[in-house]
């Protein structure tokens, strides 16, 4: 038997239709918000992504040479196409431009619970501006984005990555170090930021203030104890425009610093607690790329959900809704009815139900019971004394309730019981 990759999943049908709900909620919610959808190709030059996507995406990239010699990588995320795309044909569009896709990604990852080599993120781009209203548009989008999933523990936290950043490379003068220092930061690895730092005798005295600095959250009281003015004042505002737009259960995080290497502000993250080690469920911040791919300097605030979290979140917080994949399922009683059976299913379906019918020639309490295991609501009984009534039988496969209704009808009468629950 061939395996499937590991890493990677098969969804089948009721995994499928819930995770399309709660995927079609989070795109209305985008559209509610003026963001309109783009997609892009799965598969890029490698390149897009090492020019500043950061080593640990880089390092967890699937690389390959296309027949044509050229370095080609499975997307590990989508924002760095979504400005390839914005700086080659969207630039001289009016700013903001508000995009936002919904797609798979690639990581070459240590595969576990909630960690996959394919996974798939919904994510938002807001291209062109740079204020803190931009960024509180965007977390505003996020947050009812995760709203509308269903999921209800879930904690925002938001931070300024250039408070971090300054201190780090202000007193790291080896800029390879200080990438080093950040992305242990990230990690919360101070363990090995503690051996580190004996290895480069670098100063005790740094190490606590970095160390403080990343445990510093709270409300927007902490914001006085930051010390960069600029900063605190941005933060200030965002806060004020959060509250204003309804969004107010976030915290100030000054230890957020992202493993991508491309953000220059405001940086957020949300995370799921009922998830354990990979709660984070989403991931962004303001950041600059166009000017990497040729473009005009241009500033940009998004964010990326991951989608499989979320579903795990609302599995370990939600009874799994019922899956009933079928609205009716069409039985003829015997043989002489099957085309008969055909003709009322092709009248449900034109109505916008979902309908089959028997296919396998099964008798009729054999199709009454599969009609049961498929998740049927209703099945539509056509047998030859119904016919000679032109109607047909509906039973109710949660009740075992019995109507006789007109076959000209069959449809209408569907939908009225449906209506019922
Ligand atoms: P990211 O934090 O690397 O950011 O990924 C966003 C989200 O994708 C994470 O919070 C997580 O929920 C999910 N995710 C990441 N890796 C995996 C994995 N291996 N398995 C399952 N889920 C995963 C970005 O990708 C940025 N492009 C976000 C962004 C957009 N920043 C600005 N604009």
């Amino acid at each position: 038997m061939i395996q499937r990759p590991r890493g990677t999943r098969d969804f089948g049908p009721a995994e499928m239709s819930r995770r399309r709900k709660v995927e079609e909620a989070m795109r209305e919610i985008c559209h509610r918000f003026g963001f309109g959808e783009v997609v892009t190709p799965t598969f890029e030059q490698s390149e897009l992504f090492t020019l500043r996507s950061g080593q640990s995406i880089i390092d967890e990239m699937y690389v390959f040479k296309d027949k044509g010699d050229r370095e080609m990588a499975l997307r590990p995320e989508i924002t760095a196409s979504v400005i390839r795309f914005f700086v080659s044909e969207m630039s001289n569009q009016p700013k903001p431009l508000k995009l936002y896709y919904v797609g798979n990604c690639f990581r070459y990852e240590n595969p576990q619970s909630g960690r996959y080599r394919e996974f798939f993120q919904l994510g938002a781009e807001l291209i062109g501006s740079e204020n803190p209203e931009t960024d509180a548009e965007v977390i505003s989008l996020a947050v009812h984005c995760i709203r509308a999933s269903g999921l209800q523990d879930f904690h925002v936290r938001v931070g300024h990555i250039g408070v971090m950043k300054s201190l780090v490379l202000r007193e790291v003068q080896d800029p390879v170090v200080a990438g080093k220092v950040l992305r242990m930061v990230d990690k919360e690895d101070f363990d090995a930021m503690g051996d580190m730092f004996d290895a480069n005798s670098l100063s005790r005295n740094l190490f606590d203030r970095i160390t403080t600095l990343a445990d510093t959250r709270g409300g927007t009281e902490i914001l006085d104890s930051v010390d960069d003015a600029e900063a605190q004042q941005y933060l200030k505002e965002l806060f004020e425009i959060l509250k204003l737009q309804g969004v107010e259960d976030v915290e100030l995080d000054l230890g957020i610093v992202r493993g991508l290497d491309y953000y220059t502000g405001m940086v957020f993250e949300i995370d799921a607690p009922k998830l354990g080690a990979e709660k984070q469920i989403l991931g962004g911040g303001s950041y600059t790329l166009s000017e990497l791919f040729g473009g005009e300097a241009v500033f940009s605030t998004g964010f990326a959900i991951g989608i499989d979290r979320v579903m795990l979140a609302l599995e370990a917080e939600q009874e799994q809704p019922e899956y009933t994949p079928l609205d009716a399922y069409v039985v003829p009683t015997e043989d002489a009815m099957r085309k008969y059976a055909f003709a009322i299913t092709s009248k449900i379906r034109s109505k916008g139900l979902r309908a089959d019918v028997d296919l396998m020639r099964r008798s009729m309490s054999k199709n009454l019971k599969y009609a049961a295991s498929a998740g049927a609501r209703f099945a539509v009984i056509v047998g030859k004394e119904e016919m000679a009534k032109r109607s047909v039988t509906l039973r109710d496969m949660k009740s075992g309730e019995q109507t006789l209704v007109p076959a000209d009808f069959v449809a209408d009468e569907l939908e009225k019981l449906l209506s019922k629950g």
